[in-house]
């Protein structure tokens, strides 16, 4: 039996080269090997975008076109959609007994993103509750493993301790305790410097983006400030031309010149960033043209992900059936 893994994306944007090295890539490989789930989680993005319901709707076809062109194929992966499964309410209601208001204000994701969205003093219930819910995305469909990078790592946890209090307190094993796995934590910083790349940030280069956006991009990337002439010495580290060089340039050899003669003020930066253009290209056109295969099959995919919707109701029918005959809630 294939382990059952689960990840998840809130619909609220495209998807950058930022997501292809943390999940995406990972994704692609475990659909060969695992029995694998990919959540678009519409309800969760309302959390903190209720008033912008437009932009939660239009993302995920942005997503679907994303996920179909870096080769996430929906034969093999059950992508499904959070607001067709009413499961995971019932189940999130059912887990809220198990957590403390307490517990969910020291988890530090949710400290973190209220500093962040200025939502300290005035917290809606319903972003504050989203750990719980989360947790009855991954217990829904009784996943084995949910690949995560670190800020999501709490969440995780936070799933693992209400699957075993369930579990303890009604004397059995209903619910799956789900495992976090790290993968290598790639950080990839925007093209300004920024060490997050994020829409709201305005820094991110898109799996979609043209030739054209792309190289107006990179000949915009963050380099070293203090070298005025291409024969100034010049710094690599916290030179974003370099980090990416670092994560696209299968070339080895080539970066390391490239960086002792950077150092050594005896390469400009336009010779860097046009063959920085030149791999990201090679990179993103197989993507950007599967991408625009994708925009074409749109409605398609679409039905694909309410297919997969319904396949993760039954399953969740059963987790639901299992928790209410627990709590002596079933007639
Ligand atoms: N909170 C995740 C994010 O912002 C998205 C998500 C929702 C998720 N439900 C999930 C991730 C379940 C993993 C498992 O990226």
């Amino acid at each position: 039996m294939k382990k059952r893994v689960l990840t998840g994306d809130r619909p609220t944007g495209r998807l950058h080269i930022g997501h292809f090295l943390g999940s995406l890539r990972n994704r692609v490989e475990m659909q060969e090997t695992h029995d694998q789930f990919v959540l678009i989680a519409n309800v969760q993005a309302l959390t903190d975008n209720f008033d912008d319901p437009g932009r939660v709707k239009d993302s995920i076809l942005e997503l679907l076109c994303d996920y179909y062109a870096v080769g996430i194929d929906f034969d093999k992966t059950t992508v499904f959609i959070q607001s067709e499964v009413p499961q995971i309410h019932e189940i999130f209601v059912y887990l809220a007994n198990f957590v403390t208001i307490q517990q969910v204000s020291h988890n530090p994701t949710i400290k973190t993103e209220l500093k962040q969205k200025r939502m300290e003093k005035s917290t809606p219930l319903g972003f504050f509750m989203y750990p719980v819910h989360q947790a009855a995305d991954i217990l829904c469909v009784r996943a084995d493993l949910v690949p995560v990078g670190k800020d999501q790592a709490p969440m995780v946890e936070g799933t693992r301790d209400l699957a075993k209090k369930f579990n303890e307190m009604y004397g059995k094993a209903v619910l799956t305790e789900p495992e976090a796995v790290y993968g290598v934590e790639k950080n990839v910083p925007g093209v300004d410097g920024n060490e997050k790349m994020g829409k709201s940030l305005n820094n991110a280069i898109y799996l979609g983006d043209s030739r054209d956006e792309l190289r107006k991009k990179v000949f915009l990337v963050y380099t070293d400030p203090n070298r005025i002439h291409a024969d100034d010495p010049g710094s690599v580290e916290g030179n974003i031309a370099f980090t990416y060089h670092d994560l696209f340039n299968s070339d080895k050899s080539e970066v390391e010149d490239l960086k002792s003669r950077y150092r050594a003020g005896k390469v400009g930066d336009v010779v860097v960033k046009e063959r920085l253009f030149e791999v990201m290209d090679e990179f993103l056109s197989p993507i950007r043209e599967k991408r625009r295969e994708a925009e074409e099959r749109k409605q398609e995919l679409l039905e694909k992900a309410l297919e997969g919707s319904k396949k993760v109701r039954e399953i969740a029918d059963e987790v639901v059936g299992e928790m209410k005959e627990a709590m002596k809630i079933k007639f």
